[in-house]
């Protein structure tokens, strides 16, 4: 909490250069849930404080501000001001939702984030913090213990729109044995569509899995195609041609895709729906060496796993191979999904 330069006492020469630094030392400081040593307040939304001690997750009840101000946060503690981006008062707790500087990850929640993969946007990811953990933009490891100063950069304030319709994602119907994978494998996918089955000429190519939203829920169905007609994955119709991605020869198995995970990178990069580079897990040890390649090929994605030479990680930001443990890479992350795939 304290101000990013000196500044001079107050002089009339000196006064534009105390301008200057009221900005610089407020305008960098959007910490939430931080404990002024000053009064002993803290900021627990942009528009409310709370008393707290030093290093402790205040549980006290939080204060609205008046009318028109907002809580913010410099060398003379924590107060409620109005607003004002010309002198740099700035509300605290905006930081939430926003990619942090390596463009590696964003607080969504207290003890949630996401991937930012190299992008200022925030993907469609859902990672959560180990057990007492809560994320803070600032941790090169995310998710921090309070007790050790780490505070959550997202309010406490926009945690409580969760645990609401809950009952309606469990309402799935029992669905007879044959479509059940394929409405895994929609729920993974979770988009609106017709999708290939496999590649072996006499049997999954010519079977196609359509995937709708019903009543808030992804459900799946496996169709053959009529007579001896191929899915063409390309015009999502059945054709008479052969598709050129079906082999007489392939003797893989399956009768519905696997629902897409890393270990089968064709499901994944069709969940991914754009080509790239993608991390595949959050193990250091294992799956934190590997990625994986998506390529869009004749209408169809495609998908390779690498990994990375000697010993270096992946880095999901970067998409390079670096020697540095990545941040999504440490124990303090619990989970880790990815357009609904999820990184182990
Ligand atoms: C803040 O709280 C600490 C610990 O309870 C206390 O020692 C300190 O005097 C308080 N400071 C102020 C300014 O109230």
């Amino acid at each position: 909490m304290s101000p990013n330069r000196v500044c001079p006492p107050l002089g009339l020469p000196l006064l534009l250069f105390l301008l200057g630094c009221l900005v610089s030392s407020t305008g960098v400081l959007a910490t939430c849930n931080v404990c002024s040593a000053v009064n002993n307040l803290t900021c627990y939304s942009s528009t409310q404080m709370q008393a707290c001690q030093v290093n402790v997750l205040s549980t006290a009840t939080p204060t609205d501000c008046p009318s028109g101000y907002v809580c913010t946060s410099d060398s003379s503690g924590v107060l409620c001001q109005p607003e004002d981006s010309a002198s740099g008062i700035q509300a605290d707790c905006q930081e939430c939702n926003r990619c942090d500087e390596t463009q590696t990850f964003a607080c969504t929640g207290t003890q949630s984030f996401a991937l930012c993969l190299g992008t200022a946007t925030v993907q469609d990811s859902v990672g959560t913090c180990a057990s007492g953990y809560v994320c803070n933009i600032d941790d090169t490891q995310i998710c921090g213990l309070p007790a050790d100063g780490v505070m959550p950069t997202c309010s406490y304030a926009d945690d409580s729109t969760t645990t609401t319709a809950s009952g309606t994602t469990s309402s799935t119907t029992a669905a007879p044995p044959s479509t059940s994978s394929a409405s895994t494998y929609c729920a993974a996918v979770q988009s609106q569509g017709k999708y290939a089955v496999g590649y072996n000429a006499y049997t999954t190519c010519r079977q196609y899995i359509e995937c709708s939203l019903v009543g808030g829920s992804w459900i799946g169905q496996t169709y053959t195609c009529p007579g001896s007609m191929y899915f063409d994955s390309g015009s999502n119709m059945c054709v008479s041609n052969m598709p050129s991605t079906c082999s007489t020869t392939a003797t893989t198995t399956s009768t519905t895709p696997a629902a897409p995970t890393p270990s089968n990178p064709e499901a994944y990069c069709q969940a991914m729906q754009a080509a790239g580079y993608y991390p595949v897990g959050t193990d250091a040890s294992t799956t934190c060496h590997q990625y994986i390649e998506c390529f869009l090929n004749g209408g169809t994605w495609g998908g390779n796993m690498y990994a990375c030479p000697g010993g270096l990680y992946y880095n999901s930001a970067s998409k390079t191979c670096v020697s540095t443990v990545p941040s999504t890479c440490s124990n303090t992350v619990a989970s880790l999904t990815l357009n609904g795939v999820s990184l182990d």
